[in-house]
């Protein structure tokens, strides 16, 4: 990808929800929290479980398959099974649409 995606209108991602994005490479998970938006990698470094359906709480994620925890707002590994942190990516806001980039020090694959 390069440069800044598009996701869509940001006034169907309320606060306290989340949304799965799929994009070339990748699969993001987007949250709301409290009106700020962040995205992280969707897939569990420990084996592949779909943070997109595990439990959302405050600002961590647990993943479904066997409860390794991450922060939402930087991608740290919290708890166990999993010891790599999720990549992270950049969200902003832009005439009411959600615009979602790579971090600048990564590559986009
Ligand atoms: S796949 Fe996420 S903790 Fe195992």
């Amino acid at each position: 990808m390069d440069g800044w995606q598009d996701i869509g209108d940001a006034n169907l991602l309320a606060p306290g929800e989340h949304q799965v994005v799929e994009l070339p490479g990748y699969s993001v998970l987007v949250v709301n929290l409290q009106g700020e938006y962040y995205a992280v990698e969707n897939i569990c470094p420990h084996d592949g479980g779909e943070l997109g359906e595990g439990l959302i709480e405050q600002d961590t994620v647990t993943c479904p398959r066997h409860g390794a925890c991450f922060s939402l707002k930087n991608g740290e590994v919290l708890a166990p099974p999993a010891f790599e942190d999720l990549r992270c990516f950049q969200v902003r806001l832009d005439a009411g649409r959600l615009l979602l980039a790579e971090q600048p020090e990564e590559g986009w694959g």
